[in-house]
């Protein structure tokens, strides 16, 4: 099978295969995201075809069973940490960003970090990393406390702001919920916080 060619992608045939992974509302939720990120690309000057591609697939192994995500692990020889072992609500993003090979045939690096830190994001995101993450939080069906502010920071050029506002929402949450925190979320917060002075 040849690499997908990024940007002559039929669009349907991928929604279709990713109907028969995702629930109708993370369907929807993909496209919106997909959208959310053209809109993003066109501020911050980014290829839309790939951030279109990388937004449509970001979630497709969010309702892998335990026996799927076994799967990916044992072909691909995933290293999955404490945190991310049998939690697929922080697993889904690194076993997705193999399944985007596997399944879909993408080999471009850019989707596959894309895909890979959507939830918690890392030290030094590129570009198209921090138009998937915040896409994500902002996409139109969002609806949750300070989303409004996170879509204008995204909408007006201060993309490392709006990241650096999400991660500190979700760390208090995290907090206040008595939850672990990932220590990618706390380096990305760090290094751009470093990087914005
Ligand atoms: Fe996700
Ligand atoms: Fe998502």
């Amino acid at each position: 099978m040849n690499n997908l060619d990024i940007h002559n992608i039929d669009k349907d045939k991928i929604i279709e295969k990713l109907s028969t992974m995702l629930k109708p509302n993370r369907l929807q939720h993909s496209i919106n995201v997909a959208n959310c990120a053209v809109k993003l690309s066109e501020i911050y000057s980014y290829d839309k075809d790939k951030a279109y591609l990388a937004g449509l697939v970001h979630d497709c192994a969010k309702y892998f069973t335990k026996d799927q995500v076994d799967f990916y692990v044992k072909k691909y020889n995933i290293k999955l940490d404490p945190l991310e072992t049998n939690n697929i609500a922080l697993s889904h993003s690194v076993i997705g960003s193999f399944v985007i090979q596997d399944v879909f045939n993408i080999q471009d690096m850019d989707i596959i970090n894309a895909v890979r830190y959507h939830t918690t994001g890392r030290e030094n995101m590129s570009t198209l990393e921090k138009i998937i993450f915040m896409a994500d939080m902002i996409e139109e069906d969002r609806n949750f406390p300070g989303v409004d502010e996170l879509r204008k920071l995204s909408f007006n050029g201060q993309l490392d702001k709006a990241l650096i506002t999400s991660l500190n929402n979700t760390i208090k949450f995290v907090i206040e919920n008595n939850q672990l925190i990932h220590p990618r979320s706390v380096s990305a917060r760090n290094y751009l916080m470093q990087e914005n002075i």
